[in-house]
């Protein structure tokens, strides 16, 4: 049975690569601008190569193919989403904030170039992302290019990836309870948007609104424990960035509420969640049951 899902989560793995291969070929033009300045344009460039896993924007993708939508309709949104997810990072590395030297495999944005730099290449992913999204969608279905633009703020902000980082770096009192909140927010908000990305786009029934939405929240919840899973456990090397980041920092996770086998157990539990909702969707889905699978088996 292990032998049968480390064989499939390879096969996965080989699938995602393909799929980033694709993407990035968009990614880099949508991202890169014509008439800004080079500095910036080096620095964008610099994270584009460094080899992300591009997991939202394959959700993007595979969720919208559940309610008909093609790749070439779907793909502005995936790549405004990655740029958000990607400022995200380079702002989560900063020295004011986690502070760290590694990320993808390579020198942090601020380490390479400098932090102004950092800073700036971020507030550019995020602003320009929305300029991706509605220079697109504005005209091909304005209803649809609103919803995307309310629910990537939304997800975002305050109430989303934002919010979960200050959670993060300033932890309220409530144990895990708030440590479930800080992750529904700062890694959840952005992967349920993904998910919820193919219903709108789809403009699909509440029903299947509502199960995109189940879907998202169990994964990057599984996704979360993963990533600190894999901060104790994991090859750096593999991993392409510094392990044993958190105890060092001493920042809390659910692993210490429930342990390292607990915390898979809970883990695992999202991922029976997640599947069961896609199961309903037969074959179409069968790239994100892939996907769920490999969630909490990755090494990276
Ligand atoms: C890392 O996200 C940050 C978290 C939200 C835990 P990913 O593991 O998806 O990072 P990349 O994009 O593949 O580098
Ligand atoms: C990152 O969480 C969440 C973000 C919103 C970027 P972490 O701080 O644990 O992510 P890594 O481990 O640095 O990738
Ligand atoms: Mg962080
Ligand atoms: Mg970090
Ligand atoms: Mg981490």
């Amino acid at each position: 049975m292990k032998i049968i899902l480390e064989d499939n989560n390879l096969k996965f793995s080989k699938k995602l690569h393909n799929y980033a291969i694709k993407f990035d070929n968009f990614y880099n033009k949508k991202s890169i601008t014509k008439n800004s300045p080079k500095f910036l344009n080096d620095s964008i460039k610099y994270i584009n190569t460094a080899g992300g896993k591009r997991i939202r924007p394959f959700l993007v993708t595979e969720c919208s193919k559940l309610f008909e939508v093609k790749f070439e309709f779907s793909i502005y949104a995936a790549v405004a989403l990655e740029m958000v997810h990607t400022y995200s990072l380079i702002h989560d590395d900063l020295p004011s904030m986690d502070n760290d030297d590694t990320r993808r495999g390579k020198n942090t944005l601020h380490k390479q170039f400098n932090e102004a730099i950092a800073i700036l290449t971020g507030d550019c992913l995020l602003t320009d992302a929305f300029y991706v999204l509605t220079e697109f969608y504005k005209n091909k279905d304005p209803h649809i290019c609103i919803e995307l633009i309310s629910l990537l703020s939304k997800s975002a902000g305050s109430q989303g990836m934002v919010g979960g980082q200050v959670l993060d770096l300033f932890p309220i009192e409530g144990g895990k309870n708030n440590i479930n909140l800080m992750n529904e927010m700062k890694t959840g908000a952005l992967i349920k948007c993904a998910a919820l990305y193919g219903a709108i786009l789809g403009k699909a029934p509440v029903k299947d609104y509502n199960n995109m939405e189940s879907f998202g929240i169990a994964l990057g919840k599984a996704f979360q424990i993963r990533d600190d899973i894999l901060d104790v456990q994991g090859d750096e090397q593999e991993l392409g960035k510094k392990t044993n980041k958190d105890k060092i920092k001493g920042k809390l996770s659910l692993i210490d509420f429930y342990g390292i086998e607990g915390a898979k157990k809970l883990a695992r539990n999202y991922i029976i969640e997640a599947k069961d909702i896609i199961s309903s969707y037969g074959n179409k889905g069968s790239n994100l049951q892939m996907l769920t699978e490999y969630i909490i088996d990755r090494k990276k």
